[in-house]
């Protein structure tokens, strides 16, 4: 059967000189599957490739350094064999016909010394996360407070994303993703919830805006801004982040990065009824930070093929990028197409180890996406 009703997501699409060929990204997706050295594998070469008929495949959020890190089992790119990891990785997409960008990742405060060699983590300001994190033998420990970067700090992280930025490139990677989103270390500086500081990267929103500016600045200057893309979630409250005044924060954000003839902006707001919908309270910003910016909008948050389509459609959004969706389908722009059965996935091996949920769920057969092109109108 095919689907002809979604041709607004299925109409191709240009960023620089990269074509695309339909609206559908794979939203950054962490899975934990890396080993204590962090280097992405053949398991993640595969998992990647099953996913390359998306238009852009953005891979999982990946440490610029060893004091970004937070987490077990993720991956970054700061070393040398991580960088041969992604070269596995970017050379499995391409030879599947896709397209790779790196995310780029600090988690500042939601860390824990046990990560980071005994150190302290570090934030825009002393706030602590408050709850609970997990250890690699699996215990939950209290995150404690972690540390106001010095301003004299600022430049040698900055210089840790344009390192990792250009080790991305290097790997093969079409471009980057700098996570800009979900109450990690840049949203810790945009968020007045958490950002306290006094100097020139705290209080007004310029101020607060300069961290997410000289990093993207930084990295587009060191890749070219059309292999760039930046990521913020203006109205969620993951990881206990929050601001006063999500619209002039994120109005602000989004014009502020005009200058860089960025790839994209990525928006992470979801549709109503969707867990990455606007928090309680907050109106939704996604469609006024759409008028802002001048670029490429790639929208995300709780769509399926008829609420994506309609958001190209309205003007919204230039791509849809679905996260959920993709990751029990590996083959989602096809089941899209042809109106097929999209599986659920099973939650319990999100963030499991190994191939079982996550290299293992059925692909349609691969004659299918030339037979469907032929005949779709
Ligand atoms: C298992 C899982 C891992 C995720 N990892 C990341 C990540 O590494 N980076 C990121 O920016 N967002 C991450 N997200 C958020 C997704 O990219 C996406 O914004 C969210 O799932 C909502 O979109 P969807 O409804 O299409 O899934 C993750 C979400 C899930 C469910």
């Amino acid at each position: 059967m095919t689907n002809h009703s979604n041709r607004h997501l299925f109409s191709p699409y240009k960023i620089g000189a990269m074509q695309l060929p339909h609206r559908i990204a794979l939203a950054p997706l962490t899975r934990c599957r890396t080993g204590d050295d962090r280097v992405p594998s053949d398991l993640h070469a595969l998992y990647y490739a099953q996913r390359a008929s998306a238009a852009i495949a953005i891979s999982e959020a990946t440490q610029i350094s060893p004091m970004g890190i937070g987490y077990r089992g993720t991956p970054g790119i700061h070393n040398e064999a991580q960088v041969q990891g992604w070269k596995r990785v970017a050379d499995a997409v391409h030879a599947a016909g896709g397209r790779l960008f790196v995310q780029l990742w600090h988690v500042g405060r939601v860390s824990h010394p046990h990560w980071l060699g005994g150190e302290t983590p570090v934030s825009s300001s002393g706030v602590l996360l408050e709850g609970q994190t997990r250890l690699s033998d699996g215990s939950l420990v209290p995150y404690v407070a972690p540390r106001a970067l010095a301003l004299d700090e600022i430049p040698l992280v900055i210089a840790d994303y344009v390192a990792a930025a250009t080790n991305a490139i290097r790997a093969g990677a079409d471009g980057v993703e700098i996570h800009a989103a979900n109450g990690y270390l840049i949203d810790q500086f945009l968020r007045d919830g958490v950002n306290h500081r006094g100097d020139a990267y705290g209080g007004s929103i310029p101020n607060r805006i300069r961290f997410l500016r000289e990093v993207t600045e930084a990295v587009a200057h060191a890749c070219g801004g059309h292999r760039v893309g930046v990521r913020l979630s203006p109205t969620n409250r993951f990881n206990q982040i929050w601001d006063s005044d999500p619209h002039a924060l994120f109005v602000a954000a989004a014009e502020s990065l005009n200058p860089f003839d960025l790839g994209y902006l990525h928006i992470l707001e979801g549709v109503a009824g969707s867990s990455s919908a606007p928090a309680e309270g907050q109106k939704p910003v996604a469609s006024t930070m759409r008028k802002a910016f001048h670029g490429t909008i790639m929208i995300n948050g709780g769509y399926d093929a008829a609420s994506g389509d309609a958001a190209i459609q309205s003007g919204l959004a230039d791509l849809v990028a679905y996260g959920i969706p993709f990751i029990a389908n590996p083959d989602l722009p096809v089941r899209y197409r042809l109106g097929a059965t999209i599986t659920p996935p099973n939650q319990s091996t999100w963030y499991a180890e190994g191939a079982r949920g996550y290299t293992d769920y059925a692909m349609l057969t691969h004659e299918q996406p030339a037979a469907v092109n032929a005949s779709a109108s």
